[in-house]
């Protein structure tokens, strides 16, 4: 069986990626099927603090990227987690989590203060991530926004805003 490999991605990859983040949110009706164009965009906008894929044999798995966020109160150092994608036919084997892993191993190595994610609170969970009174996102189910200190001794309070490539 092949094994697993996480890396950054390579400009190689990029094809690849489009097409995974294409076929992972394809059916997903909390999805505008956008992830794949955001990830371009970041790229495109040097936005991504971070791409890393997953790699099994030939085929590139699973991505996760991040990018730089503000806060309203005026914190700096955070950053957004996602999108994020594993290949459907290979869900649940455990991709997913060890790509949040990398990712969160890499903003700690990084002295990021924090991170947020938008998505399946069952999911983020396990990762330390949950809502957070004090810290919003406007126009975003309050539950499906999640956020994590890392280097800040708190989460801060106040309002998120993503990078445009998000809102499009
Ligand atoms: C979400 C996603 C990245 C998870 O990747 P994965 O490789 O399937 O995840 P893992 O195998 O590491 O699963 C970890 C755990 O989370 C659970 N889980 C996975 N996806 C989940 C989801 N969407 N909602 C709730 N729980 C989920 C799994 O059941 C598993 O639990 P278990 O360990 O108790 O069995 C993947 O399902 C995916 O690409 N989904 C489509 C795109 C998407 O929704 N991206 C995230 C936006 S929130």
């Amino acid at each position: 069986m092949d094994t697993l490999t996480i890396r950054r991605e390579a400009e190689a990859d990029i094809p690849a990626i489009r097409d995974l983040t294409s076929r992972a949110f394809v059916d997903k009706p909390y999805s505008d099927q956008r992830e794949a164009e955001i990830v371009e965009t970041l790229r495109d906008t040097d936005s991504l603090t971070f791409s890393f894929i997953a790699v099994k044999g030939p085929a590139v798995v699973g991505h996760i990227a991040a990018s730089p966020v503000s806060i309203s109160d005026g914190t700096g150092n955070w950053f957004g987690i996602g999108p994020i994608s594993v290949d459907p036919a290979t869900q649940g084997e455990g991709i997913g989590s060890q790509l949040m892993q990398r990712a969160l191993d890499e903003l700690e190595a990084m002295g990021a203060g924090g991170a947020v994610a938008l998505g399946d609170p069952t999911f983020y969970r396990r990762f330390g991530l949950a809502t957070r009174p004090g810290l919003t996102y406007p126009g975003f189910d309050p539950q499906y926004f999640l956020a994590v200190a890392l280097a800040d001794p708190d989460v801060p309070a106040g309002e998120v805003t993503y990078h445009p490539a998000f809102t499009g």
